[in-house]
């Protein structure tokens, strides 16, 4: 069941079809087409490819939230469409998503204490993590510093935060079970240059610092390349090219990814 070279996501040639309407009759649209990649830990695997590509659905179906057509998800040697209901919950444990509304994912209700500790009192048991009052405070602590938040953030809502501010509490609570995987879906996109290049920044920190493992999902080339190990370039619902990341911004085998190469960096950095 367990082996040393398995990578700890193994996608396997998923399709994924919608069903849409064509004149009077319904016909099924691929948007997503036999794609197959991996990721190993520790890496970043960049998933660039312009808007409609097929990007969202890839990470759905990787978080088990979409189920695709054909094609299966390994996640540290579990299928993840025929996982018991045990390895589902030890599975979102491992991989946990942050997308690119920063507000959307945030309940309003809620102080940040109570969402960023959320998935302990959900999970918590499970990875013998203390869920009395005094503990879930000192662990919400220790993940708004991490995101370099402060305590005086713990008895506020999310109203009362920038996109910036938020972007870090959903990247605190994406923490809380300590994942080994990231799934980043346009992180950044909803944000403003300058706030979108701290996010970037916290990210590279972070992953270095727990050794984690991200997909990162942009359609901007600039930011995948600054990110990534291995880029993996989507042009309508398939993957036309995949590499480390140097060698493929370096030479660039399709006109699609040169392409996507010209464009200008929207964000500054690297520059910080
Ligand atoms: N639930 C759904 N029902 C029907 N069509 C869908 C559904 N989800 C996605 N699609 C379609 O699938 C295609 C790919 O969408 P997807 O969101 O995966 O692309 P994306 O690369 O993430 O785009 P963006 O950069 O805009 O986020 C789009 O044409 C979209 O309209
Ligand atoms: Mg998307």
């Amino acid at each position: 069941m367990y082996h040393l070279v398995m990578a700890l996501v193994e996608v396997d040639r998923i399709s994924k079809s919608y069903p849409r309407r064509a004149g009077l009759r319904t016909e099924m649209r691929p948007v997503v087409e036999d794609v197959s990649l991996t990721i190993e830990a520790g890496e970043t695997l960049g998933l660039v490819g312009e808007s409609g590509s097929g990007k969202t659905t890839v990470a759905r179906i990787i978080l088990g939230l979409v189920e695709p057509t054909s094609g299966s998800v390994r996640v540290n040697g579990i299928d993840v469409a025929q996982a018991s209901r045990r390895e589902l919950h030890h599975l979102r444990r491992q991989m946990q998503p942050v997308f690119q509304d920063p507000y959307a994912a945030l309940n309003p209700r809620m102080t940040v204490l109570q969402i960023v500790t959320e998935p302990i009192l959900i999970h918590g048991s499970e990875v013998g993590l203390d869920k009395r009052p005094g503990a879930l405070r000192a662990k919400a602590l220790e993940l708004l510093r991490e995101v370099g938040l402060e305590e005086s953030a713990l008895a506020r809502h999310p109203h009362e935060f920038s996109g910036g501010q938020r972007q870090r509490i959903n990247i605190a609570r994406a923490l809380a079970l300590r994942p080994s995987l990231l799934i980043l879906d346009e992180p950044v996109s909803a944000l403003d240059v300058s706030v979108g290049a701290q996010i970037v920044n916290l990210l590279r920190g972070l992953q270095s610092e727990y050794r984690l493992t991200y997909l990162f999902i942009s359609h901007s080339m600039p930011l995948v390349r600054y990110l990534s190990t291995r880029i993996a370039v989507m042009e309508r619902g398939r993957l036309v090219e995949t590499g480390e990341a140097e060698a493929l911004c370096a030479a660039p085998r399709e006109p699609y990814t040169r392409q996507l190469l010209a464009a200008t960096p929207e964000l500054p950095v690297g520059v910080a």
